[in-house]
């Protein structure tokens, strides 16, 4: 065994009925509490255990949360009930650099987590992880660099997360583009751009994430964890002149419903949210290059003055008359994880505009 696989199983062994404690590799530890054989780890591991060497392996710190295992300083806020649904939990999130993924970091991070910003944009995903310590007062954030595209870059963003907390409770694939055009124009570099960031992309954070969440279910068999895909309300109904996007998107529901019905056998569930339209956010709202800018200087909004207009024009169409935004979107992936008797669903957060059939 490896430190890859030995800092998941001990996050696995000190699992406290949620979840288990933050693992740090410490390469050169000394005078570890418990010193034996990767064989024996599980014989000999006994709750509460701060420190491990393994013989040929290396040494691992554990804590409540990452401060506390690097320096043995518990300032994690202890909280129960549906306070403590992500509470300590290691989240991850793709594309968490800005837009709705910048919006769920936030979030989990008032309920506590510990997040990953994992972005191809990795000074952004830095600078907001810089931001949100500060902010804490301790460790919550830490910004990695990913290419969803990429499997080398999917795989060493996953190793760089199990090295420095142990492993992985919720997996949020938000990471996500758009390139709208008519199916008579559409280029296939541009299909195949948005296929692959969509579809491919979270094929491949999956394929990577779920034996992490293995090794962790392994000593106790009851410890669940979470992959979300951020899909779109172009998942459950088609979206006129943006098939490769819609297409992407349904497509990640059927890879959502086929990996859940697998990924049970390790208590990892899988889901997709389905969030409306974010008008608030840069891909609607960026002043040079955003969608209502856009479709103001394009006349698509018949009568439309001004960006405002274009804004309202599209507001209209939700019943409940606004945008969604991440603080919407985390409330559905708050219920998904807390949830311990559903998986393989696609849950619509669009305001009524869009609605299960
Ligand atoms: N904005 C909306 O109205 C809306 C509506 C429904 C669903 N969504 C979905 O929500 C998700 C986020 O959308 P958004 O509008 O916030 O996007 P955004 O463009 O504002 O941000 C996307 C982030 O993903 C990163 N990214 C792009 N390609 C990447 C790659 N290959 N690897 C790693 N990171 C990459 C970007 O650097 C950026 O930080 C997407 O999956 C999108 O399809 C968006």
């Amino acid at each position: 065994m490896n430190v890859l696989e030995i800092a998941p199983l001990l996050r696995g062994l000190s699992f406290d009925g949620e979840k288990g404690y933050i693992v740090v590799v410490e390469e050169n530890l000394e005078n570890a509490q418990l010193t034996c054989s990767a064989d024996e780890l599980t014989e000999k591991f006994a709750p509460g255990t701060r420190s491990v060497k393994i013989d040929g392996v290396g040494g691992f710190l554990l804590g409540e949360d990452y401060d506390d295992a690097e320096n043995g300083t518990a300032n994690a806020p202890k909280v129960t009930g549906r306070a403590a649904v992500v509470n300590n939990k290691v989240c991850v999130v793709t594309g968490g650099a800005q837009g709705f993924g910048e919006g769920i970091v936030r979030e989990l991070i008032k309920n506590g987590a510990l997040v990953f910003i994992a972005d191809m944009n990795v000074d952004g995903a830095k600078k907001l992880a810089v931001e949100l310590n500060e902010q804490e007062g301790r460790t919550v954030a830490f910004g990695v660099s990913v290419n969803v595209t990429d499997e080398d870059s999917v795989k060493k963003m996953v190793d760089t997360i199990v090295k420095t907390v142990g492993g992985i409770d919720l997996f949020i694939s938000n990471a996500g583009v758009l390139k709208a055009g008519s199916v008579k124009e559409l280029s296939l570099k541009d299909f195949a751009f948005v296929t692959d960031v969509n579809y491919v992309g979270f094929f491949l954070c999956t394929k990577y994430v779920s034996p992490v969440m293995e090794w962790m279910n392994q000593p106790h068999g009851n410890y669940f964890t979470d992959i979300v895909s951020i899909s779109s309300k172009s998942a459950l109904e088609g979206s006129n002149k943006n098939g490769a996007y819609a297409g992407s998107k349904f497509g990640s529901v059927g890879l959502v419903q086929s990996f859940a019905k697998e990924l049970v056998a390790d208590n990892t569930k899988v889901n997709t949210i389905c969030p409306g339209n974010f008008f608030d956010g840069p891909l609607w709202s960026d002043p040079e290059r955003g969608l209502f800018v856009q479709y103001l200087k394009t006349g698509k909004v018949p009568g439309a003055k001004t960006v405002g207009d274009v804004k309202a024009f599209y507001e209209a169409q939700v019943p409940m008359n606004r945008g969604c935004d991440g603080e919407d979107v985390t409330k559905a992936i708050l219920y998904s994880v807390e949830q311990k008797y559903e998986t393989g669903q696609a849950i619509p957060v669009t305001g009524g505009q869009v609605m299960l059939n």
